[in-house]
């Protein structure tokens, strides 16, 4: 994988962000629930700097909802409040005013005691690494009628508040992280669910990957999508098995080439294609507890 960030680029990202958080009372942290460690920014933490923090896990709709739920679980023990929403579909997107409200109570708390009669709505700001959904996430929070609420002093020139149901202010550009390559497995994770550009990409050696982390866990769901008989290879760190798994989906699907040998990187393409698009149903790469 030759994907790079390089410092200057974390830098700037980092500085954009640590501009806009000034101007905000929460973060609301978005990451992909089918893989909410790969495409989480390991330097979150200390980029957000104890800025009050609600993790959403967008595309809950293509992800299994018990790993959803581990998941959930998983973020409560570290101490972050987490809910997953589907930003493209709406649902459980109203849920995030009311967390982050909760999130920043007792910071309200302190100003109604320090005589602050009537606190502004709560401002945030959405943070997350390209892909994970954080312009259908604003445009669905904006929803309806949203209003702008125009330029305010100390807001970079062009960024504006949406006001979300007179209770929260949300900055209309997000912040943008990094996901974090240096870990081979992550940036293949980001592959399969198609958050990396495909013009960088081995698509077999994707395809290759995917089946080996998914064919066992879901079996049903490929020998169903794909009409395919027997069982789930015995042995998925023999790389003939994984690759016959990929010849047999290829074969099932027609993508073959002369000699009636499988075209691998087309049926590379189908599975991919069919995976991103929800077709083997809801499907999540990782578990919390995955050693990492
Ligand atoms: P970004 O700002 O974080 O970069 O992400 P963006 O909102 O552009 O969303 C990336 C893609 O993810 C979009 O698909 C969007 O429709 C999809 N998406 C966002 N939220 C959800 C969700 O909750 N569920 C599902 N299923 N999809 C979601 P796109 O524009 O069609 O791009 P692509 O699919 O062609 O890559």
């Amino acid at each position: 994988m030759t994907i790079q960030w390089f410092p200057g680029h974390m830098t700037r990202a980092r500085r954009q962000i640590e501009e806009k958080l000034r101007l905000v009372d929460a973060a609301i942290e978005l990451l992909d629930a089918r893989v909410p460690h790969s495409s989480r920014n390991p330097m979150i933490g200390r980029i957000l700097r104890g800025k009050p923090r609600l993790v959403v896990l967008n595309k809950a709709d293509l992800a299994d909802p018990r790993s959803t739920e581990r998941w959930i679980a998983a973020f409560r023990d570290e101490g972050h409040d987490c809910i997953a929403v589907d930003a493209a579909g709406g649902r459980g997107v109203k849920e995030i005013t009311a967390r982050v409200r909760e999130l920043v109570a007792p910071q309200r708390e302190r100003m109604a005691a320090r005589g602050v009669v009537k606190p502004r709505a709560v401002r945030a700001l959405i943070v997350g690494i390209p892909n994970v959904g954080k312009s259908t996430l604003i445009n669905r929070l904006a929803g309806r009628g949203a209003a702008a609420t125009g330029d305010r002093p100390g807001v970079t020139k062009g960024q504006q508040w949406i006001k979300v149901g007179g209770e929260m202010e949300l900055l209309d550009t997000p912040g943008i992280l990094w996901p974090k390559f240096e870990d081979q497995a992550v940036g293949m994770r980001l592959a399969v669910i198609g958050s990396i550009r495909e013009e960088i990409l081995n698509l077999e050696e994707v395809a290759f990957f995917a089946v080996k982390t998914l064919a066992v866990k879901y079996w049903d769901a490929f020998a169903q999508r794909f009409g395919l008989e027997g069982g789930p290879p015995e042995d998925v760190e023999d790389p003939e098995q994984v690759v016959d798994v990929l010849e047999r989906i290829g074969r099932k699907r027609g993508c073959l080439i002369s000699g009636g040998r499988v075209d691998l990187e087309k049926a590379s393409g189908v599975l991919l294609r069919d995976l991103r698009a929800g077709k083997l149903g809801r499907i999540t790469l990782e578990e919390p507890d995955d050693s990492r």
